[in-house]
Order: C-alpha cells, then sequence, then structure tokens
C-alpha cells in the first residue's frame, strides 16, 4: 500500500513545494489548507506533471474539523505541519489576542495533529514541524517567536514520547525563504532580515521541500528530537562584519 503524508499550509509558499516533492518521492500527498479554489489549482497543476495528491479543506483550528480529517484517513507515514501565521508587530503593541492566534495555528492545531495521527501511526513513521530560525529570537514579532519557540519544544517533548512506538518527530526551521508570507515586511525590514543572512539571498520553497524529503522519508531512521536550520546561516548569528 502507498505511504500516506499529510501536509498542511499545502498552498502556501512552502507547502506546495512540499506536497510536490512527497508526490514525487512516492507518497500518497493528502493536501490540507483552507481555501478550495488554491487547493484545486495546486491538485490540477500537479496532474499536469503527473502527480494526483488529495486535496482537502480545512481549517485547522477548529478542532472537529481537524479530528475528522485524521480520523478518516489511513495511518499516516508522514505528517508535514507547515500551516503558519506571521505578520509583524511593534513589541509594546501586542495585545493577548495576537499571542493567541499565533499559538492557535503555529502550536496548538500542529501538536493537536500530531497527536491525533500519531496514536495510529506505524513504526518508522514521521513528523516533521516547519518551525523558524526565529525562533531563537527576532525583533518585531515576539509572539511569532514565542509560538514558534513553543513548536520546537513540543517537537522535542513529542520526540521522546512517541519514540517508544518508533516514530520520529522533527523540526526545520527555514530562514527566510521566498514566499508569499514574507508579503507581511516592509522593503526595509526585507533587508534588514536578508542582512541577517550571511548567504545574502532567501532560501527557496524547494530547498525546504529537499530537508523535508529527508526527514519524512523511509531511509531516515535514527535522527529525533532535532531542529535543522535550512537559514542560509541566518542561525550563525553575528553580522558577518
Ligand atoms: N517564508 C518564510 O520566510 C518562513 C521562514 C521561517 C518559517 N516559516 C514557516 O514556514 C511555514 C510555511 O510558510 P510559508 O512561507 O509557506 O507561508 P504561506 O503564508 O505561504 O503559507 C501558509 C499556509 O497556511 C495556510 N493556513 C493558514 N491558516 C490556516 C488554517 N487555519 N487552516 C489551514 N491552513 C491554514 C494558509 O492558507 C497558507 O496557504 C509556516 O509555518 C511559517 O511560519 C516561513
Amino acid at each position: 500500500m502507498t505511504a500516506v503524508a499529510l501536509v498542511t499550509g499545502a498552498a502556501g509558499g512552502m507547502g506546495r513545494a512540499i506536497v510536490r516533492r512527497l508526490a514525487q518521492d512516492g507518497f500518497s500527498v493528502v493536501a490540507v489548507d483552507l481555501g478550495e479554489a488554491p487547493l484545486r489549482a495546486l491538485a490540477d497543476e500537479l496532474a499536469g506533471e503527473g502527480l494526483e495528491i488529495q486535496p482537502r479543506v480545512v481549517d485547522l483550528t477548529s478542532e472537529a474539523q481537524l479530528v475528522e480529517l485524521v480520523d478518516g484517513l489511513p495511518p499516516l507515514a508522514a505528517l508535514v505541519n507547515s500551516a503558519g501565521l506571521f505578520d509583524e508587530r511593534k513589541y509594546f503593541d501586542l495585545g493577548q489576542d495576537d499571542f493567541r492566534r499565533m499559538y492557535e495555528l503555529n502550536l496548538i492545531a500542529a501538536a493537536t495533529l500530531t497527536q491525533r495521527a500519531a496514536a495510529r501511526m506505524a513504526p518508522g513513521s514521521k513528523v516533521v514541524n516547519i518551525a523558524s530560525r526565529a525562533y531563537l529570537g527576532a525583533r518585531h514579532h515576539a509572539h511569532y517567536v514565542a509560538s514558534k519557540a513553543a513548536l520546537v519544544g513540543y517537537t522535542r517533548a513529542s520526540a521522546m514520547e512517541l519514540a517508544e512506538k518508533g516514530i520520529l518527530v522533527n523540526a526545520i526551521a527555514p530562514g527566510l525563504i521566498d514566499t508569499p508570507m514574507l508579503r507581511a515586511l516592509t522593503p526595509e525590514r526585507m533587508a534588514a532580515q536578508l542582512a541577517l543572512q550571511p548567504t545574502g539571498r532567501a532560501g527557496t520553497p524547494e530547498e525546504i521541500a529537499h530537508a523535508v524529503s529527508f526527514l519524512a522519508g523511509p531511509q531516515m531512521g535514527f535522527i529525533t528530537g532535532q531542529v535543522l536550520f535550512v537559514d542560509g546561516g541566518k542561525s550563525l548569528g553575528g553580522s558577518g562584519a
């Protein structure tokens, strides 16, 4: 039977590349996002490349929808939590609702999905969480930073909890990647962010998909609880000067 992979945020910049790559790797991919139209467009585009996927419209902040989704699928061989929210707000302008919005998707949806899916996963299955290099600390989005640090914590805890079931759980920490999410940055903030990335360019969604393929693939059997930085060296710190 074909191994099933579920990818959230599938219509997003990274999600699309991850779905394509896992489908090319031979997974039967369930592609989850909010909007019917972008998912349909993705499915049509991939069908043109000879890749068939299963698009599913689900609001991941709804526990009922999320549970119905997972329970209606065969056990997953791979779960990729890529759906995420990002925006920039000055530190002293942040309110409780800003934190709640971030945590609801970036942590709680990923955690609920992981827990629900892992209960039925076979040994050798994988969970890959798309965190962010920002979890180490960044200016102008403390709510996002905190939610991604929480996701890394949950990744590590899940790796320990699920090791006895033979499930491996890891996170990827992307640096600046060229996707629609970057529209939240002003040109000045974008330039400031790029200046911190020693390689001097934004990464591509395909470069993230390549790392997901490695961590989610059947040959990966002995890495768990780790954070793989795919960030052009941004996590090295310092100005490089
Ligand atoms: N782009 C970057 O530079 C960057 C850097 C570091 C980390 N990340 C992380 O990578 C992941 C993917 O980011 P991206 O750049 O592809 O973002 P994106 O904005 O292009 O895609 C995010 C997707 O999540 C979906 N989504 C939002 N709320 C949802 C909900 N309630 N239910 C279902 N789907 C929902 C959106 O519709 C969208 O398609 C995110 O977790 C993000 O935080 C991105």
